[in-house]
């Protein structure tokens, strides 16, 4: 049996913990694509990573280029080309430098990887997967963003500090815009099946919620000049893994919504089971008057931002 191939564009924050956490679990062969002009530090993180493979046992091989036909025949191609977010910088605000950056990316996998799964990371993350999908006129089913899964965590996390208990039997999604106007599920949040509404009060809850919504920002701020990128790429890496494995895993993800959530033509973070085909299915929850309301704000301010592409 072959390996399977991974082809990350951009080597920056995201793209390189993606290289080396891909390494780590042997999941394929990676290429990264970057522009010829940042290259050589790619090229140096990548080699480092190379170096790393006698220590954990890992045969995958890790290799850089600028050049697309390097990444033909790609199983899946995660796209991570763009400009993070800087203190005080909303992630709508790289929305039209993104954009090009987008549309030439999407330009060129179409030629060399025309059947791949693709996760797009660039933000604001539903209107680069807006822009990648039309562009690229790939399937709904070929086309994931990166938000839910990455808010999800950070809801999970941010309940299993507050009530003690173990992340892993932490169970809960966010879903809505990668963006302020998110909406972490409450009403279905739980802990082994023990609704968050009898472990926490309703302050500790809204702290939750209001802290998980910002939670990019919180990191954005910390860091000074640039945005998260760790638990970015550990997030992808579930997609990754879900698709290469044929796990059927239920990850929120920005998806072509098609009449889901009464989005029509629109990317929005919804529940995606993820398998072989990619973005096999659109999971409708139901949600509470609350979460219903919410839904059709963030609706709305995604809908907005994908408007201003122009496509
Ligand atoms: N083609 C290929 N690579 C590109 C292109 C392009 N057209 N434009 C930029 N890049 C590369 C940059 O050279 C850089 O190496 O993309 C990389 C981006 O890396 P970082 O600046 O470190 O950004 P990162 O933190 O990885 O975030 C990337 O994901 O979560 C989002 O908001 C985040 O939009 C940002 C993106």
């Amino acid at each position: 049996m072959s390996r399977n191939k991974i082809a990350v564009i951009g080597g920056g924050q995201i793209g390189t913990i993606i290289a080396l956490m891909a390494t780590q679990k042997e999941l394929g062969d990676i290429t990264i694509i970057d522009l010829p002009d940042f290259i050589d530090p790619v090229k140096g993180k990548a080699l480092d990573i190379d170096h790393l493979r006698p220590h954990i046992n890992s045969d995958v091989m890790i290799s850089v280029s600028s050049d697309y036909a390097d990444i033909a025949g790609s199983d899946v191609v995660i796209v991570t080309a763009g400009v993070p977010r800087r203190p005080n910088m909303s992630r709508e605000d790289l929305l039209f430098i993104n954009i090009d950056i987008i549309k030439g990316v999407a330009e060129q996998i179409k030629i060399h990887c025309p059947n791949a799964f693709v996760i797009v990371a660039t933000n604001p993350v539903d209107t680069m997967s807006y822009v990648f999908h039309k562009v690229s006129g790939f399937a709904k089913q070929q086309v994931a963003g990166l938000s839910g899964a990455l808010d999800t965590g950070r809801f999970q996390s941010f309940i299993a500090e507050a009530t003690g208990l173990s992340v892993k039997d932490v169970s809960c999604m966010v879903i809505g815009g990668h963006g302020p106007t998110m909406v972490p599920l409450v009403s279905t949040a739980s802990v082994a099946g023990i609704s968050i509404t009898d472990l926490l009060s309703s302050e500790q809850i809204e702290q939750i919620v209001a802290r998980t919504k910002e939670a990019g920002s919180e990191i954005v701020q910390l860091l000074g000049n640039g945005s998260a990128f760790i638990s970015s790429a550990g997030s992808i890496m579930e997609m990754v893994e879900a698709f290469l494995g044929d796990k059927k895993r239920v990850i929120s993800c920005s998806a072509l919504c098609q009449g889901e959530y009464g989005v029509e033509d629109y990317f929005l973070g919804v529940p995606v089971v993820i398998g072989a085909g990619g973005v096999e299915k659109i999971l409708e929850a139901s949600l509470d008057t609350s979460e219903h309301e919410s839904l059709s704000t963030t609706a709305s301010a995604v809908i907005a931002s994908a408007n201003k592409s122009g496509l």
